[in-house]
């Protein structure tokens, strides 16, 4: 087997993947022609050079600017489409993707654009692309969490391409009690549930997340190798992590992908999982993660097949279908 063998796909479960971040420079300069959006940008190789970073504040600037050419249903349809697309070719046969309601609506665009537009890509995803998709809806925690209680029910009317609830944005100062209520209503209403926590924020917002939303999944949550107490809970509980290594590093929360803590997390025994977050931001989609921490941390075939069972155990299809990729 040669070396590139060795670091070929193998089939995954995307787990922690925003929809609005697969926005590649490219289609961002297209969608704004096709919508007379007029971008501070001239031409990608310029948008290109302005997808770097000092931290998630600076990113997530650009990243909620950019939205302004997502304007109408086709707009979705051509994004999960580029995602899908290149997705597959990354070993990803099934996505649990998130999206930002709230961001959308917030600059004029109603639901029904952002879902009926995503709806279409993904109705045929499995059929065109080998990769099955649910969606999983997400509040933005520096806005009112009575918002985000206002429009759980309205997210319900989306089932069953929704499957859960998540919780993003800005962590410092916005911890995950917060939004407590929502996450209980989600819970009753049988929806799946996880939340950004220990990206930037502390190991504690983790336990917070676990202990006053019942998230099912951690996503980041690598902060949480801070606290010895946090890491062996979650190893205890066996609770997944969804980890996204470029992510870190383009957000400095990680200096080097060589200091990345995924390895560590996975002698500790967690369910820890490789996943792209906002790729087109980052530099790499799930398998380039893959490819990289493989390289900058020496992870064997072995460990990386554990990567890929860990993921199908972390999702949410339904048991026999998961089973089937075990
Ligand atoms: N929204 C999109 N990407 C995000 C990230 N990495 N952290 C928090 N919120 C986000
Ligand atoms: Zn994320």
């Amino acid at each position: 087997m040669s070396p590139d063998d060795e670091l070929a796909p193998l089939p995954t479960a995307e787990l922690h993947l925003h929809i609005e971040g697969t926005l590649e420079p490219e289609l961002a300069v297209a969608l704004a022609a096709r919508n007379r959006v007029r971008l501070r940008f001239d031409g990608p190789e310029e948008l290109r050079r302005a997808y770097r970073f000092s931290d998630l504040q600076s990113f997530l600037d650009l990243y909620y600017e950019l939205m302004a050419v997502l304007q109408r249903p086709e707009d979705f349809t051509d994004l999960a489409e580029a995602y899908l697309r290149t997705a597959a070719a990354q070993g990803v046969r099934h996505a649990e993707v998130f999206v930002d309601p709230q961001a959308h609506l917030a600059r004029g665009v109603p639901l029904e654009v952002v879902f009926e537009g995503l709806g279409e890509a993904f109705a045929t995803a499995e059929e065109r692309h080998g990769v099955s998709v649910a969606l999983i809806p997400c509040f933005l925690r520096e806005r009112d969490p009575a918002e985000a209680e206002e429009l759980l029910p309205r997210l319900l009317r989306y089932r069953p391409l929704v499957i859960g609830i998540g919780l993003v944005s800005a962590e410092t100062g916005r911890p995950p009690e917060l939004f407590e209520r929502v996450f209980a209503r989600a819970a009753d209403e049988g929806l799946h549930r996880v939340a950004h926590a220990g990206e930037e924020g502390p190991a504690e917002y983790v336990t917070a997340a676990l202990d006053h939303l019942g998230i099912e999944r951690v996503d980041h949550g690598i902060r949480s190798m801070e606290d010895p107490s946090v890491v062996a809970r979650l190893r205890a509980e066996q609770v997944p992590l969804t980890v996204c290594p470029l992510s870190n590093v383009a957000l400095r929360g990680v200096d080097r992908l060589a200091d990345h803590p995924l390895k560590a997390m996975l002698d500790a025994g967690l369910a820890a999982t490789v996943n792209s977050d906002d790729p087109a931001y980052f530099g790499g989609y799930l398998h380039d993660n893959v490819a990289a921490v493989t390289r900058a941390l020496g992870l064997t075939l072995d460990e990386r097949r554990r990567l890929a069972e860990n993921s199908w155990r972390a999702s949410f299809l339904p048991a026999a279908e998961r089973d089937r990729h075990l």
